[in-house]
């Protein structure tokens, strides 16, 4: 560390050029990412308000307001009536939230399982490791269309069985899980139903509005308990900014942790981190008054749009498939021979195209943003179909 400081100029100079390593999302470079950039109304919020601390409720009880208006609405939104929950730091934390209550819900359970389908995002995996051995993770298998095999799912249940996951929007390819088949399976068996919509949370709801078949995934659902869904993805808020919606309220007095010493008094959280930005709360509500529904179906329309553009081309080269319909603005691709996947991401990146691979499931995952548009996809598909000939694919 320097003893003495620099001019705000120096550093700002320094830091243009260390920043220079970045991607931006403007280049359309970024094609494999669930972040975009945020909604300019929301970042001017969030740096005004980047001070007050949920962490610390009694001290910012308009900011905790806030919260609790702003989750009631996204409640509403997904089918729910007087939906409590908190503003997350991204889909990671709030499932892991969601598979803690599961646990602790069922004290009666010696050696407590969950359920996931195995396109399941990796923040289970990190959830069973942080529990260490408090509770284990059982995989359930997918079918053909990368979707969970529901026999498979009724198989894995047993008395030790104390929550259950249904994805909206996979990691992989946004595939919707069959949620109303999960809720039927476990109903009246006392299994906590968590929903994992962290990217099709802001999607779903706007696709129907948009007429699209959307199957039943959120509180609509009558067995669903939670579901997790973020604003800094499709919900273009801060990043990062995620979501945890509960359905029952009580559930936080049964298994909330207890925080005796803040300077705002006491209170309960299902939080792993202490600290929070409220900052990020403001600028979604803020977000959610600026578009409205209609806006965020406008974004959506656009995506979709773009989507159906990156599939038409895609059809259009030799040797590459799509390796599922998409239900979402995500696509999978992968070879006709299901060779070189690794090959092909490693040509994609030396040209800058920063996509996501997912060797599971052996394709490479293009993810429609906002940020994206049809000169991007265009380019793309130019050079994707150049990367196929020279790798004689
Ligand atoms: C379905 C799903 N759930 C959870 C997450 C984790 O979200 P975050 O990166 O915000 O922790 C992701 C991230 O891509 C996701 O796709």
């Amino acid at each position: 560390m320097l003893r003495e400081g620099l001019k705000k100029s120096e550093i700002i100079r320094l830091l243009e050029k260390k920043l220079s390593l970045d991607y931006s999302y403007e280049s359309g470079y970024i094609l494999g990412s669930m972040c975009s950039e945020p909604i300019d109304f929301g970042k001017e919020l969030y740096v005004k308000y980047l001070s007050k601390n949920l962490g610390d409720p009694g001290l910012f009880q308009g900011t905790a307001a806030l919260e609790k208006e702003l989750i009631s609405e996204i409640g509403m939104l997904f089918g729910g009536k007087d939906i409590i929950g908190s503003i997350t730091t991204g889909g990671t934390e709030a499932n892991i939230m969601a598979m803690r209550i599961a646990k602790k819900l069922r004290p009666d359970i010696e050696n407590p399982e969950f359920i996931v389908p195995r396109s399941a995002h990796v923040s289970f995996d990190k959830g069973e490791d942080i529990m260490c051995g408090g509770i284990k993770l059982r995989k359930a298998n997918l079918d053909k269309n990368f979707k969970l095999d529901i026999h498979h799912f009724e198989s894995l249940i047993n008395k030790n069985t104390c929550g259950v996951l249904g994805i909206a929007g996979t990691t992989s390819l946004g595939i919707v899980d069959p949620i109303k088949e999960i809720g039927r399976i476990i109903e009246g068996k006392d299994i906590f139903f968590h929903v994992d919509a962290a990217f099709g949370g802001f999607v779903l709801p706007f696709l129907s509005e948009l007429g699209y078949q959307v199957p039943p995934w959120d509180f609509g659902v009558k067995q669903v308990n939670s579901i997790t869904a973020d604003p800094h993805k499709m919900g273009l808020g801060p990043i990062p900014t995620g979501g945890f919606f509960l359905r029952d309220s009580s559930v936080m007095n049964r298994v909330g942790f207890d925080i005796p010493y803040l300077a705002g008094g006491n209170f309960k959280h299902f939080h792993l981190v202490g600290t929070r930005l409220g900052g990020q709360v403001i600028a979604f509500w803020a977000i959610l008054k600026y578009l409205g529904i209609e806006g965020f179906v406008k974004i959506v329309k656009d995506c979709m749009e773009n989507t159906f553009y990156l599939v038409k081309l895609i059809s259009e080269i030799k040797g590459i498939k799509l390796a599922a319909t998409p239900e979402m603005n995500i696509l999978g691709i992968t070879t006709e021979s299901g060779n070189k996947i690794n090959e092909i991401d490693e040509e994609l990146r030396k040209r800058n195209w920063m996509v996501g691979k997912f060797i599971d499931f052996n394709l490479i995952r293009v993810v429609i943003m906002p940020h994206v548009n049809q000169n991007h996809l265009l380019k793309f598909a130019n050079e994707l179909e150049d990367i196929t000939k020279n790798l004689k694919i």
